[in-house]
């Protein structure tokens, strides 16, 4: 079995959340190349999305493995000593513990994890995003696994047409469920339309292989208090019974609107951009998702493609330009800014507070 893991983090930037810089990396890659030659992991590889850093790795030891996650968390670690160094901005940002613990969940980082036996091709993409929150992948999740308009093997392909089954999570209650598609698609759509409360954090086929995983943590809710956007990533596997990769990448299209933006309290359109172009700088953004596309074999990563660095997203980049316009419009109302109950930040409580005698 492979074990695919992609752990992430935002341990400083520069200026201000826009772009981890490479003497970041360097530092990552130094402790994961460690790593490598102590066989903790088989391969890996460094992605970047505006201020966060994705460690793509593989390995043999199953989900949730301690020495995979403390490798993760150490390589955070020292990039975090570097960011100190340099006086970069939210330095250790996402590292809410003192030490580890275990298990990078609740500890800060996010992850998206797989457990799979190789098939004899076997490509997945990643997914990774910077200004927003897990939920940004419900819509185009959904569109990959359940949505015949986006994928057309859903109707045409033997291997697809009994459908898949979702797994959503209820992140205040901290429940989840299972729900197969298209059996219960008005269900599902019932939970996972409200992207305030419901993500989707697997996705798997009818008899339980993998398909998708996504990092579900919500820094906001771990800490209880705002310190940092939860900036998910995603893992989809491709072809043979699993959306091809042009149908993975084609939900992406529509630059639909996600929670995050400026002071992750904003709506804001999700921008496919190439690992160049993620560098979130206008109104801190807009929202970005980078896609890295990969083939495995016995564990190895080869490549990756940077799959949205391609003209045929031209279009969606300028759509969404136009919508983060139309959307700032709007200045502080409603619905360019969040719910009440989703902002990062707020004075509303200290307003209320100051004025509520004149409230009669
Ligand atoms: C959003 C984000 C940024 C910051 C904003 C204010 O996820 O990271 O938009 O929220 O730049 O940052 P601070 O409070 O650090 O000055
Ligand atoms: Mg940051
Ligand atoms: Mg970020």
């Amino acid at each position: 079995m492979t074990t695919l893991s992609v752990i992430k983090a935002d341990v400083g930037s520069l200026p201000g959340h826009v772009k981890a810089p490479n003497k970041l990396i360097n530092e990552v890659d130094r402790v994961l190349e460690e790593g490598k030659d102590e066989n903790k992991i088989t391969d890996y590889y460094i992605g970047r999305c505006g201020d966060d850093i994705d460690l793509i790795m593989t390995h043999d030891k199953g989900k949730n493995d301690s020495d995979v996650h403390e490798l993760a968390w150490n390589s955070f670690e020292e990039a975090t000593e570097k960011a100190k160094e340099l006086g970069l901005y939210g330095a250790g940002q996402d590292l809410l513990s003192d030490a580890f613990s275990g298990n990078v969940r609740g500890l800060g980082p996010g992850s998206a994890e797989m457990e799979f036996d190789e098939r004899e091709s076997e490509p997945f993409l990643t997914f990774l995003c910077d200004k927003t929150s897990p939920s940004a992948f419900n819509l185009p999740l959904f569109k990959m696994f359940g949505d015949p308009s986006n994928t057309a093997g859903l109707v045409l392909d033997p291997s697809l047409h009994e459908g898949f089954k979702f797994t959503v999570q209820d992140f205040y209650e901290g429940k989840k469920a299972d729900l197969a598609c298209p059996e219960e698609m008005y269900d599902l759509l019932a939970l996972i339309g409200i992207s305030s409360k419901f993500a989707i954090e697997e996705v798997k086929k009818k008899d339980g292989e993998p398909a998708a995983s996504v990092s579900t943590e919500k820094l906001n809710l771990i800490a209880g208090e705002y310190v940092g956007k939860d900036d998910p990533v995603a893992v989809v596997r491709c072809q043979s019974g699993y959306p091809a990769v042009g149908e993975a990448l084609e939900a992406f299209s529509f630059p639909h609107l996600v929670p995050g933006w400026m002071r992750g309290s904003h709506n804001g359109p999700l921008m496919p951009v190439s690992e160049e172009e993620a560098t979130p700088t206008r109104f801190d953004g807009p929202p970005r998702v980078v896609a890295l596309g990969f083939q495995l074999n016995d564990g190895k990563l080869v490549g990756p493609r940077d799959l949205f660095d391609d003209p045929s997203f031209d279009e969606t980049r300028k759509k969404a330009k136009k919508a983060a316009d139309y959307m700032r419009r709007h200045g502080p109302f409603q619905p360019h800014l969040l719910g009440e109950d989703d902002l990062e930040y707020t004075t509303l409580p200290d307003v209320q507070d100051k004025l509520k005698d004149r409230f009669e």
